[in-house]
C-alpha cells in the first residue's frame, strides 16, 4: 500500500495547522500500515476512533483560526469538514456492521489519503495564506 508522504506543496505556512495535518497523515499512514499486516482489526479499530477525534479537534481548531481572521474560505472550510465528518462517520458505522471486513477498512483508508490531500491543497492552504497576512497584518 502507498504511504501518504507529506510534502512541501501540502504546508499552509502555519505551523500549527500543519503539525495537526502531519498527525493527521501519521495516524492515516498507521490505518494502512496495520491494513497490510493483515493482523490489524484492533489497531485499525482504536485508530479510527483516534482519527475521529483528533480530526474533530483539529477542525474545530482550524475553524476557530479562520473565523478569528476572518478569512473568506472559513464558511467553505467548515462545510467541507461537517461533510468530512458525515461521511467518515458512515464509513466507520458500515465498518462496524461488517465486523471489521478490511475491504471497508481499505475504502475508509482510500477516502482519508483522497481527502486529506484534496482538502488540504484546496482549501486548508488558503485558509492558511490568509491567517499569515491577518498576522502580518498585525504586527
Ligand atoms: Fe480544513
Amino acid at each position: 500500500m502507498q504511504k501518504f508522504e507529506w510534502n512541501d506543496s501540502l504546508s499552509t505556512g502555519v505551523p500549527m495547522i500543519d503539525s495537526q495535518h502531519r498527525e493527521l497523515i501519521a495516524a492515516t499512514n498507521e490505518i494502512g500500515e496495520a491494513i497490510e499486516r493483515g493482523n490489524g482489526v484492533n489497531a485499525i479499530k482504536k485508530l479510527l476512533v483516534f482519527l475521529k477525534f483528533y480530526a474533530e479537534w483539529h477542525f474545530g481548531n482550524e475553524e476557530t483560526c479562520a473565523a478569528k481572521h476572518q478569512c473568506p474560505m472559513a464558511g467553505v472550510n467548515q462545510a467541507a469538514h461537517k461533510k468530512f465528518i458525515e461521511t467518515f462517520g458512515k464509513l466507520h458505522d458500515q465498518y462496524r456492521q461488517s465486523e471489521a471486513s478490511e475491504e471497508v477498512a481499505r475504502k475508509i483508508y482510500d477516502e482519508l489519503c483522497e481527502w486529506l490531500v484534496s482538502h488540504i491543497l484546496l482549501i486548508d492552504t488558503q485558509i492558511g495564506a490568509c491567517i499569515k497576512e491577518s498576522l502580518a497584518q498585525q504586527i
